[in-house]
């Protein structure tokens, strides 16, 4: 019997785990922190606030998976880290959200199938990695360039623990390298739209995406198109399909070779002969 990801993700997780404390806020620059710098930090802080409701998502999508759900624990504690480094940054300017209309942004995600859901968080944290690399190096002040990489650490290490979850849960279910494949497909296309699971319209039950309720978001999306290169796609675009590709067993080499295993994987799904009973 495999052991528990929780169990070895815990301690994985703790040995690289940074510190609040770590972060020299007194000694913040605010002479090099523009007003449109803050507006693009406070936005993005109240994105991060986004992983409370993904957490209701996840403990309500994934019940029939006890160890994802432990894991939960751990991956909300840190990503609601990353909405209050950024909160704690903005304090030293007096600009943090006012935390009594905080529900305004609260909203309640769709109910669907957890594999999907499983690959679409897998890309958005291995997106958002390379985003917040971007930030830490384009960030004007020292201190914000600190609080970006850890972020991005954290992230791509979040994409590693899901990538570990998919890959467990292909052991006993190779069929579900379609669902995986087709979500994985649909995070890659158009990443201009708005893409991150959490976040993005049609997955809030009123169809409203979080982003509407965050005043300034259409700066934000300018700064990602302005500040994230292509090649920061094509990089997202490559590390996918390597991964893919491993799961798989098939040479992926560009997203055309992933649409052509997924009408593969789909044709093989639907020739496959019927239980005779379903239930059993
Ligand atoms: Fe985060
Ligand atoms: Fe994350």
């Amino acid at each position: 019997m495999p052991e528990p990801l929780y169990d070895t993700l815990y301690h994985r997780l703790e040995k690289v785990r940074w510190n609040m404390s770590d972060i020299p806020f007194d000694q913040i620059d605010k002479s090099a922190v523009s007003a449109e710098t803050l507006q693009f930090v406070r936005v993005n802080c109240l994105m991060e606030l986004s992983s409370l409701y993904a957490t209701r998502m996840f403990l309500r999508d994934f019940q029939n998976n006890p160890d994802f759900c432990q894991f939960q624990s751990i991956w909300y504690f840190e990503e609601m880290r990353h909405y209050l480094v950024l909160r704690e940054y903005l304090k030293a300017f007096d600009a943090e959200p006012d935390f009594t209309t905080l529900g305004e942004y609260d909203t309640d995600l769709k109910e669907a199938p957890w594999p999907n859901t499983l690959a679409m968080h897998w890309c958005g944290e291995l997106r958002l990695g390379r985003w917040y690399l971007q930030w830490s190096k384009a960030a004007p002040e020292p201190v914000l360039k600190q609080v970006y990489k850890l972020i991005a650490e954290d992230e791509f290490r979040h994409a590693q623990a899901y990538e570990d979850f998919m890959e467990r849960a292909l052991e006993e279910d190779p069929s579900l390298l379609l669902p995986f494949a087709n979500a994985s497909k649909w995070m890659l296309v158009n990443p201009q739209g708005d893409k991150h699971p959490t976040t993005y319209g049609a997955g809030s039950a009123d169809g409203r995406a979080v982003t509407e309720r965050i005043e300034g978001y259409g700066g934000l999306q300018q700064w990602i198109q302005d500040s994230v290169p292509d090649e920061v796609e094509r990089s997202l675009e490559g590390r996918v399909l390597k991964t893919l590709s491993r799961l798989s067993g098939t040479v992926l080499q560009s997203r055309t070779d992933l649409v052509k295993l997924t009408l593969r994987l789909q044709a093989d799904a639907s020739s496959a002969p019927v239980p005779s009973n379903p239930s059993a």
